[in-house]
C-alpha cells in the first residue's frame, strides 16, 4: 500500500429487511424537529413513507417535509432545503430516496447556515464549511441502489443555467450519521432504474481500480465486488424480486464508494467528468451517461494502462489468456464487459440520451480533465469519445 492515509468511516450502517426497527433507536439521539426529505412521490406508492411517518410518529417527532427533489438535484432547490432547514431550525435531516435526495441532504446540511452562497463556495470553488459551522446531521434510508451516497461525503449538484453538473466530497462530519439499508425497498425500483445503478456500481469499481501501478490489496477487493456484482445483476435481471441478488447489489455498492477503495489509490474519474458533464447538458440518468461513454473510453486509454486490463480481463472476466497478446487479452476483457453491458440492458448510444453534435461542444466545456488515471485527456480527445459514443 503506497502513501499515508488516516481510514475513517462514521457512518453506522443497519441493513437487511427488518432494518427500519433501528430507526428508533437512532432518532433518540437527536432533537424534536425533523426535516423529511424524499424526492418525487415513490416513497409514498411503495409504503415506505408510511412507515418511517409511523416511527416518527411513535418518537414524538415534528416532520417538516421537503419533497419534490428531483433525480439530479439542482441548485435551486439546494436554496429552498437550506432556507426550509434554517428557518425551522431542524435538528436532523432524514433523506428517503436514492442518490439524489441524499446527496440533496448533504448539501442542505451545510447550507442552511452558511453566510455564502453554498453553489459558489463548495461547488464551484470546492471549499470545505468554516470552521464551527452548525452542520445539520443527515441519516438515510436507501431505496434506490448504486451511488454509495449513503456512506459517503459525495454530493453531486446541477446547475442548469451554467451547464455544469459537479460533485463535491465533504469530510465525516458532513457524512451521513446512520444509514437504513433493506434491500426490500428496493424492489419497486423501474428495472430500467435498477440496472442504471447497478452500472453505476460497476463504474465506481472501474474508476479506481485503473489507476497506479504496484500490486495494491485495493485493487483485490474491487476484483472481488466486481465479481459478486456481474454474478448478482445477472440474477436481479431475470428476476428483479431476487432478496439474494439484491441484497448483494446493495452491498456492493455500499462498499464500491465508502471511501474504502480509494486508500492508497489515484483513482480515474474520468468517466464520471464526462458523465456529469453530459447529465449537466441532457439531464439524463447517471448511470446511463456513464455506460454510454465507458466503452469508447477503456479503449481509448487500453494501450496506456495495458497491464491493467490484461489483470481485469482475467480477475474479473476469467478471459484464458494462452497463446494470447496482451492487446488480444484486454480487448477480450473489454468485450466480455460489452457483451455484460448489452446483457443487463444499460444504454450503448450517448444519442439516446440526448447528446448530439450541437450540444456536443457545451460537454466537452463542463467535462474536467483529470490526472489520476493512466492517461490523462485532452479536450480535443473527450470530443472524439463522446462522438464515438452517439
Ligand atoms: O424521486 P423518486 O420518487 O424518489 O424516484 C426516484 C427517481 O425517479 C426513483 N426511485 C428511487 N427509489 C425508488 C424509486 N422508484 C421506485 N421505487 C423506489 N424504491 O429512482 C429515480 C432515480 O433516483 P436517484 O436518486 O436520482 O438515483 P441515483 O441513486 O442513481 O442517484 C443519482 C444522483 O447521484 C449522483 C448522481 O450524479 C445523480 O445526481 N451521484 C452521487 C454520488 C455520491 N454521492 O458519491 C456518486 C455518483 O457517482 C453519482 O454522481
Ligand atoms: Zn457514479
Amino acid at each position: 500500500m503506497l502513501g499515508n492515509f488516516k481510514y475513517h468511516n462514521p457512518t453506522k450502517l443497519y441493513f437487511g429487511e427488518d432494518s427500519l426497527k433501528y430507526l428508533k433507536r437512532e432518532l433518540d439521539s437527536y432533537g424534536k424537529k425533523i426535516l423529511l426529505t424524499y424526492g418525487g412521490g415513490s416513497i409514498k406508492t411503495n409504503g415506505i413513507y408510511e412507515s418511517v411517518v409511523s416511527v416518527l410518529k411513535e418518537c414524538n417527532k415534528e416532520i417538516i417535509e421537503l419533497s419534490g427533489v428531483p433525480a439530479n438535484p439542482t441548485v435551486e432547490k439546494l436554496y429552498e432545503g437550506a432556507a426550509l432547514a434554517r428557518e425551522n431550525n431542524v435538528d436532523l435531516i432524514l433523506a428517503v430516496g436514492g442518490g439524489s435526495v441524499i446527496d440533496y441532504a448533504k448539501g442542505v446540511s451545510v447550507s442552511a447556515f452558511c453566510e455564502e452562497d453554498p453553489w459558489t463556495k463548495y461547488y464551484l470553488n470546492q471549499g470545505n464549511p468554516d470552521k464551527g459551522l452548525r452542520i445539520v446531521p443527515v441519516g438515510c434510508i436507501l431505496t434506490m441502489v448504486g451511488t454509495g451516497s449513503e456512506m459517503n461525503g459525495g454530493s453531486v449538484i446541477t446547475n442548469h443555467e451554467q451547464k455544469l453538473k459537479i460533485g463535491k466530497v465533504f469530510g465525516s462530519e458532513v457524512m451521513p450519521k446512520f444509514t437504513i439499508l433493506n434491500p426490500l425497498y428496493t424492489f419497486s425500483v423501474p428495472q430500467r432504474q435498477m440496472v442504471a445503478g447497478i452500472f453505476d456500481i460497476m463504474s465506481h469499481l472501474m474508476e479506481q481500480y485503473f489507476s497506479n501501478e504496484d500490486d495494491n490489496t485495493t485493487d483485490y477487493i474491487a476484483e472481488g465486488l466486481m465479481r459478486s456484482l456481474i454474478s448478482s445483476s445477472l440474477k436481479a435481471v431475470e428476476d428483479n424480486h431476487n432478496y439474494e441478488a439484491r441484497s448483494n447489489i446493495m452491498w456492493c455498492a455500499t462498499w464500491a464508494l465508502n471511501t474504502l477503495l480509494k486508500m492508497g489509490k489515484s483513482g480515474d474519474w474520468e468517466v464520471h467528468m464526462i458523465g456529469q458533464a453530459m447529465g449537466a447538458v441532457t439531464d439524463a440518468t447517471h448511470g446511463m451517461t456513464l455506460a454510454s461513454v465507458s466503452l469508447p473510453y477503456y479503449k481509448h486509454i487500453m494501450n496506456d494502462g495495458l497491464h491493467k486490463f490484461v489483470r481485469f480481463a482475467k480477475a474479473v472476466w476469467e478471459v484464458n489468456g494462452a497463446g494470447k497478446s496482451d492487446v488480444e487479452i484486454a480487448n477480450e476483457g473489454l468485450n466480455k464487459l460489452e457483451e455484460w453491458m448489452k446483457t443487463i440492458g444499460v444504454c450503448l448510444h450517448s444519442s439516446e440520451l440526448g447528446v448530439t453534435e450541437e450540444n456536443i461542444d457545451d460537454i466537452v466545456k463542463g467535462t474536467f480533465l483529470l490526472n489520476g488515471g493512466y492517461r490523462t485527456l485532452t479536450a480535443e480527445e473527450v470530443k472524439q469519445i463522446l462522438r464515438e459514443s452517439m
